[in-house]
């Protein structure tokens, strides 16, 4: 029987699925293995399921020797070096779509969370503070009618920018490239970076993190922001220099940020934690139900294909199947 690695806890359903078909090395743990475990137990698997807090380089994939797949539960797949697995022949699947509206819900809600000052509000009476409704408690920003700017207009950023329709803004996005499907279903224009930056209320992040995304956003793009403008980043921490960012949000530089992601997670600047204009989640953008079961599911199906010699349903590296 071929052999599988699940490297941490993740949906029973998609276990169960594994175990059909495959002895399946899994502890059911939620805890992240150190790196010398990760290259221990790789060794001998014919698939490995991966998460995003598993750092899968050149180290772990050597020790993968004769593996066929690292099925990562995540969309994103920066946690992995795709180009060594490449070099051997190894394939890097993920899971887009099916969290996509997971997703764009999230950012939405910590858009309204940081515009409407939610997670303040809510610290403010479970605190029994208050005592009567004010006319000034707790002033936010309107959202509606306002301008929207999306960076990275692919299957989230449309996603997000389509749900804008209700509340009747006006959309921009920016990215490496035009998109047809984006322009399409939300009626955005796309801008420069720098007319995104200076033009929009709410600016939210939906590129992955790749060497030209680093510190996409730093000191002179919070400088280009208006001073009553919110930063919501559910794409990566990195793409946000943090340091940049605690500087802006301390100054006044912008309004407020939504932040679902950080830059060395699950580690933290020190000054958020006391900052009023900023809302912090835990990276539970896809953090559903419905969406963790999808998400296994494509996973496992995925190395379901791949150890019957058929083609997987996503792939990241499509060279390998040539
Ligand atoms: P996607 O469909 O690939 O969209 C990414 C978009 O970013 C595309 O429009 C892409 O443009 C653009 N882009 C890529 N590199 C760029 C660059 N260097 N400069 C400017 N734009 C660039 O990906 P997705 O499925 O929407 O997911 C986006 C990211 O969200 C994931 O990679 C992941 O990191 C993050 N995410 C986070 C959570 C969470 O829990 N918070 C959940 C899901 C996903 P092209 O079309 O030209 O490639
Ligand atoms: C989550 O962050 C993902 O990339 O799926
Ligand atoms: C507020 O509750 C109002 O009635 O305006």
């Amino acid at each position: 029987m071929k052999k599988v690695l699940v490297t941490r806890k993740i949906p029973e359903v998609a276990v169960e699925l594994l175990k059909q078909h495959f002895e399946v090395e899994y502890d059911g743990d939620d805890r992240q293995m150190s790196k010398e475990e990760l290259v221990e137990r790789v060794r001998g698997k014919d698939a490995v399921l991966c998460l995003l807090t598993d750092p899968i380089d050149k180290e772990v994939l050597d020790a993968a020797h004769g593996c066929r797949i690292f099925a990562n539960y995540a969309v994103g797949y920066n946690n992995i070096d795709v180009e060594h697995a490449t070099r051997k022949g190894i394939l890097v699947t993920n899971t887009p779509g099916v969290l996509d509206n997971a997703t764009a819900d999230l950012a939405w809600a910590l858009l309204f969370a940081a515009a409407r000052r939610i997670a303040e509000g809510d610290r403010y009476v479970r605190d029994r503070k208050f005592d009567s409704w004010k006319a000034t408690l707790l002033l936010g920003r309107d959202v509606t009618g306002k301008t929207l700017g999306v960076v990275g207009g692919g299957r989230i950023g449309t996603n997000f920018a389509k749900k804008a329709r209700g509340f009747d803004m006006k959309i921009l996005y920016t990215g490496r490239s035009r998109s047809e499907d984006f322009e399409k279903e939300t009626g955005g224009t796309f801008v420069s970076k720098e007319e995104l930056l200076r033009e929009s209320d709410f600016v939210s992040l939906h590129v992955p993190l790749n060497p030209e995304t680093k510190h996409y956003i730093s000191d002179a793009e919070l400088d280009m922001m208006k001073d009553t403008s919110v930063l919501i980043n559910t794409a990566r921490g990195p793409v946000v220099d943090e340091k940049a960012l605690v500087r802006a949000l301390r100054e006044g530089k912008i309004w407020a940020a939504g932040l679902d992601v950080f830059e060395n997670e699950p580690l933290i600047e020190e000054e958020l934690y006391d900052m009023k204009n900023v809302v912090l989640l835990p990276h539970i953008g896809s953090a559903t139900i419905e969406t963790r079961e999808e998400m296994g599911l494509i996973a496992a199906r995925n190395i379901v294909s791949v150890l019957s010699g058929e083609r997987p349903q996503t792939c990241v590296n499509k060279e390998v199947l040539k």
